[in-house]
């Protein structure tokens, strides 16, 4: 009884704490205190494009904030999530500007529908950060991504390498590509197609996943598995989420064995299918540093420092572009383990404890 009651109160706490933090997020406070203007020039957005891959809530978003706090104890983070939704986005970014802020980091859901919400922020003298996904617009301020063709390059290559090393010096393969509104999907798409077309594979079919959408990578994979049977000797999907939606499509149709398919974000549920030899690859993103990255960029924008791009220049826009990584069952120790962006209890749950010994993974 008295624990439960404990419980029941340390509940209570954490939603109020909760609600605090929303409240604290989510509302400004423009009217009180009487300086609204002093209140905006602390004032970040974050606007992140979706919620099905794992990557927004569980890193850009935390990771983000906190880098922010420790920076400038007195700004305040605006965020929104669009659920893939553009016009959402919009709405979020014009609340966001109505509120007053300094700055405003964007990963839009639609690369070029977002170029009016750049407009919108110019007219305020509000400096607008891409972030990772390019928006196209010149009145950018910053462009923070990881290098977008390489991860298709190092996906495409990975994948070729792996198809030949499995015995199938030519074959039929299938493309699942990521949405297309995002400009990363067109750029992991090309990297993919560069190394892909001057291989001896053949592309027979390809797919461009609305809005990244794990079940319509699904739906279209299991259309696929009808038509080509167990022919296709490998699946390029453009990230985890495809992948994963690609894999259920065939285990659902008795594919055996399952055919080499790519990824990308190295998402947990990945990681456990590259142990379990259900998926062939994944791309590390350091995520930790791409979200700090940008804090404290907003931050400077905050201090009045001027922002300085460590790669070329993007369309005149200042640009910062960090490195992907491969991992596959023979580096998830030296890559996503000792980046601490997993434990290996995190990956090697009851189900996966066997494939984990195997694979030295311990
Ligand atoms: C891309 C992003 C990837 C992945 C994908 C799905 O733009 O770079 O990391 O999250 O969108 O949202």
């Amino acid at each position: 009884m008295k624990i439960a009651t404990k419980r029941a109160v340390t509940a209570a706490s954490a939603l109020l704490l909760l609600a605090g933090t929303l409240t604290a997020c989510s509302t400004t406070d423009n009217g009180s205190g009487g300086d609204g203007a002093g209140d905006s020039s602390k004032k970040i957005a974050l606007l992140l494009p979706e919620s099905k891959t794992t990557r927004y809530e569980a890193y850009d978003r935390p990771l983000f904030e906190a880098k922010v706090k420790e920076l400038c104890a007195d700004c305040e983070v605006i965020y929104s999530n669009a659920d893939q939704d553009a016009a959402k986005q919009q709405q979020q970014a014009e609340s966001a500007l109505t509120q007053g802020i300094a700055v405003m980091v964007l990963d839009p859901v639609d690369s070029s529908a977002a170029a009016s919400i750049v407009n919108s922020a110019k007219a305020q003298d509000v400096p607008v950060i891409s972030y990772d996904r390019l928006i196209n617009s010149s009145d950018l301020s910053f462009y923070l991504s990881f290098d977008n063709e390489k991860v298709g390059e190092l996906q495409g290559q990975a994948f070729v390498d792996k198809l030949a090393a499995d015995g199938n010096a030519s074959g039929d393969i299938v493309m699942i590509n990521g949405s297309p509104t995002d400009n990363n999907a067109t750029l992991f798409k090309k990297g993919a197609h560069n190394i892909i077309d001057a291989s001896d594979y053949k592309v027979v079919a390809e797919f461009d996943t609305p809005d990244w959408s794990p079940d319509k990578a699904q739906e279209w994979m299991a259309g696929q598995v009808t038509q080509f049977g167990d022919k296709l000797v490998g699946v390029y999907a453009a990230n985890d989420g495809t992948a994963g939606g690609a894999i259920a499509a065939m285990k659902a149709a008795g594919v055996t064995p399952l055919p080499p398919v790519t990824g990308q974000d190295a998402e947990l549920p990945a990681i456990q299918r590259i142990v379990a030899g259900d998926q062939f690859m994944t791309i590390y993103k350091a995520l930790k540093l791409e979200a700090e990255t940008a804090a404290q960029l907003a931050v400077d924008v905050v201090n009045g420092t001027a922002l300085k791009g460590e790669s070329a220049d993007t369309n005149g826009v200042p640009t910062t572009l960090l490195n992907p990584v491969v991992v596959t069952l023979d580096n998830i120790m030296d890559t996503v383990v000792k980046d601490g962006f997993y434990k290996v209890s995190d990956i090697c749950t009851a189900d996966y404890a066997a494939a984990c010994t195997a694979a030295g993974i311990k």
